[in-house]
């Protein structure tokens, strides 16, 4: 059975994609997994990390990308096929990742949420299904999924959290990076009362950390303490420092021969694949 993680934060820029494709990446690389990513962020940010842009470019125009999932809703005849739109071995490292695959998402997403969704029927409990529909038979083809969400809990988002079994929100330990998280567990806990979703917290996964700043030292003692209390179920202990490789990695221009060539040989690498080997303990398959 496939376990499905959703990385999400209210919060911009905190480092979900940049986590997203290197936990993926570990998960298929190093413990030879067969991973999906599904990018349902219309930024499109994990999808050109793994692909060339071109190429997604030429899926788009096709119509093999995630809006063709909810474009169906809205199409007399679905255009879907997971087959055409999921993507096989992606990754700049190695030429590709033997096992780690992407479901891409889409610009045009943007339009399609403005025009078809709010000038409808909103949120419903249909629109809220698609994703799960779409790719229900294939899901279990993975060991792993890992879904890269916008920072909002929009209907996008929602597809992703109904179909996980778990949540793990990246943070930066700062004032305003961490206020809103109470929001995210409470919000989470609701969606899962009103659905069918399994969903449960796996934690909290400190990014960006600046080890000689007293913000993050102070944040990161107080989301420690208030872990349980606010039912986000742990920190966990690898934390991710602020690093020039991080964010250099995720353009997919650059091609590694492996994984320590990516991430440079001590850090982040190390960081990475001990974060992989925590979150991997703690999902129950
Ligand atoms: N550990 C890190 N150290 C330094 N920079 C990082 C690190 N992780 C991510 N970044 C950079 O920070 C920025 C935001 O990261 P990322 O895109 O992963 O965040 P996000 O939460 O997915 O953002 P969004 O909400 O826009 O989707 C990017 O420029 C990325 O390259
Ligand atoms: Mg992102």
């Amino acid at each position: 059975m496939a376990k499905v993680i959703s990385l999400i934060n209210l919060k911009g820029g905190v480092g979900k994609t940049t986590l997203t494709v290197a936990l993926a990446e570990f998960m298929a690389a190093v413990y030879g997994l067969k991973v999906l990513v599904i990018d349902i962020d219309p930024q499109t940010n994990s999808t050109v990390a793994l692909i060339d842009e071109h190429e997604w470019k030429r899926r788009n125009v096709r119509g093999q990308t995630l809006l063709s999932v909810f474009k169906d809703s809205v199409n007399k005849y679905p255009v879907f096929s997971a087959d055409e739109a999921i993507i096989k071995d992606v990754s700049n490292v190695g030429g590709g990742i033997k096992g780690l695959d992407l479901l891409p998402s889409s610009i045009d997403l943007i339009e399609f949420q403005d025009e078809v969704l709010y000038k409808g029927k909103g949120v419903t409990q249909d629109s809220v299904m698609q994703l799960r529909n779409a790719i229900a038979d294939r899901i279990n083809e993975y060991d792993m999924v890992m879904i890269d969400c916008p920072p909002d809990l929009g209907l996008f988002t929602q597809n992703g959290l109904l179909i996980s079994d778990y949540y793990l929100i990246p943070v930066v330990p700062d004032i305003l990076s961490t206020y809103g998280i109470p929001q995210i567990v409470q919000r989470i806990n609701r969606f899962k009362k009103n659905t069918a979703s399994k969903i449960s917290p796996l934690g909290l996964v400190v990014s960006k950390y600046r080890a000689q700043a007293s913000v993050h030292k102070g944040q990161l003692h107080r989301l420690k303490s208030s872990a349980v209390k606010l039912g986000y179920q742990r920190v966990f202990s690898t934390i991710i420092p602020e690093n020039n490789q991080s964010a250099a990695a995720m353009d997919y221009s650059a091609s590694y021969q492996n994984l320590q060539e990516k991430y440079s040989y001590n850090r982040p690498y190390q960081e990475y694949r001990q974060l992989t080997e925590e979150v991997l303990k703690y999902v129950k398959r």
